[in-house]
């Protein structure tokens, strides 16, 4: 081959002046050549993206652009200095997730659809993260620093105008020389601030502190996720949650032994820790025909009451344990939606409300075994039957996509199965997979219907 030789993909667009327009504001694209037909169409169309070349036109009889039914069969491949930026970017224009943007052995890299149908990898090398330094990823000093501050509502005391490190520790009945290292640290990673010796003031990091805290006190739902970190030899070398061996209850008991910090749980769960869900996945035949929605392990009915506030001829059931669902009559309130709510106690390992159209799992099957998803399903399917669905979100993901540890498996042997995983354990409890769609916002949804 020549030295010369150069390889440029020349894509096909339904709408080629559009697509290089998206190709500019998302990618940073130079138009440098362009050839229009008296019928408007581009002939030709020549785009440089960080010095690599690509070439583009507008679809006619013989070059077909991709159609969202066949997909594209071809990946282009983009290296880019900011692949979170590039991504957000992609979406806000009207592209849509693929796979998000995630770490992986050779850089971060995200699978994105542009509007047009074509596919784009994109990636920031790995070169440029291979400075991460093990010494700072091994710091157990920073994590454990700011807990002990969240727990002794330090940033709290500061913005109540207290700073000298001596009436610090006093409101927080500490030992002041112990604070002011605690203290120190922190501030020589970027938390708080020491206006003289001493004295300590808020700066930008230590006010997300204000909010945060209650999520990160030792004594509450953050101090149990911490300590629950320590158990991971247990789950790596059993494949089981390791958290009943420190707190000597199974997750869930745990919680309910402990009201408040059951209470922090669904706090951190629901708007005040997660935010306000989005509820706007889409479903095969749209929302019109659902009449009948029950969140299954609805937590205290965010998600519920964001898709009745959304969609007001629907009536939803939320179903989650007693002390939780106890705590939801406040949410239903604040989004105007209590007259359209039933809400049941008890578990979904025992039978549903039957009938509904639509039976909901969002972020509940990735807090189970196999076993336990099964039984889950199960119930989901004979509630179903023969006309509702049900949707999944959280615990299936698509066949390639990197593995990642989350929190929920040493909390409680959590998993998330892959699409084909999913799809023989959903026909063993009765259900069969109908359609699987990945959102803009990069949530995985996946239907089933009562086999
Ligand atoms: C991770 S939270 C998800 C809550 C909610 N679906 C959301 O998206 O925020 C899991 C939920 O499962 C509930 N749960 C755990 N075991 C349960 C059981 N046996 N029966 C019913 N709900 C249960 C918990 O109380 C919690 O609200």
């Amino acid at each position: 081959m020549k030295n010369s030789a150069t390889l440029r993909p020349r894509l096909i667009v339904a709408g080629a002046a559009k697509a290089i327009d998206y190709y500019t504001q998302v990618f940073g694209a130079e138009e440098v050549e362009r050839h229009t037909e008296p019928s408007g169409k581009i002939a030709h169309a020549e785009l440089v993206i960080d010095g690599a070349r690509m070439t583009l036109k507008d679809e006619d009889v013989t070059d077909r652009a991709p159609t969202p039914a066949a997909g594209s069969s071809v990946l282009l491949m983009l290296d880019v200095e900011d692949v979170d930026g590039v991504a957000e970017r992609m979406v806000a224009a009207g592209g849509t997730v693929v796979f998000p943007v995630a770490d992986s052995g050779y850089g971060r890299v995200g699978r994105l659809a542009d509007p047009f149908g074509h596919v784009w990898m994109i990636s920031q090398r790995a070169e440029e993260q291979e400075a991460a330094d093990l010494e700072a990823l091994t710091d157990l000093q920073t994590p454990w620093c700011i807990h002990v501050v969240s727990t002794l509502r330090i940033a709290d005391h500061m913005a109540g105008g207290v700073t000298a490190i001596d009436d610090l520790a006093a409101a927080a009945g500490c030992d002041a020389d112990a604070l002011n290292h605690v203290l120190g640290h922190l501030v020589t990673k970027g938390v708080f601030e020491e206006v003289e010796p001493g004295r300590f003031a808020l700066n930008e990091a230590a006010r997300q502190l204000l909010d945060s805290s209650p999520f990160l006190d030792l004594d509450g739902i953050g101090g149990r996720l911490a300590y629950a970190w320590g158990t991971l030899p247990t789950y790596v070398r059993t494949g089981g949650p390791g958290y009943q061996e420190l707190f000597g209850r199974p997750f869930w008991e745990d919680l309910a032994a402990h009201p408040d910090i059951g209470a922090s749980f669904d706090a951190l769960m629901g708007p005040a820790g997660h935010g306000t869900p989005d509820p706007e996945f889409e479903i095969t035949g749209g929302w019109d025909p659902v009449q009948t929605v029950v969140d299954v392990g609805g937590g205290t009915g965010a998600m519920l009451a964001e898709i009745l506030r959304t969609q007001p001829a629907i009536r939803g059931t939320l179903v989650d344990l007693p002390g939780t669902v106890a705590r939801a009559a406040e949410t239903f309130q604040a989004a105007g939606v209590a007259d359209r709510v039933t809400t049941l106690g008890q578990s979904f390992f025992d039978p549903l409300p039957a009938g509904a159209d639509l039976y909901l799992l969002n972020k509940v099957l990735n807090d189970w075994p196999d076993r336990e998803t099964s039984a889950i399903l199960r119930r989901c399917a004979e509630a179903a039957r023969p006309n509702g669905r049900v949707v999944i979100i959280g615990g299936v993901s698509p066949d390639d996509e990197p593995r990642r540890l989350m929190v929920e498996m040493v909390l409680v042997g959590g998993r998330s199965n892959t699409l084909a995983e999913f799809r023989e354990l959903a026909r063993g409890a009765g259900l069969e997979v109908d359609a699987v769609r990945r959102q803009s916002t990069g949530r995985f949804v996946v239907e089933c219907r009562p086999s």
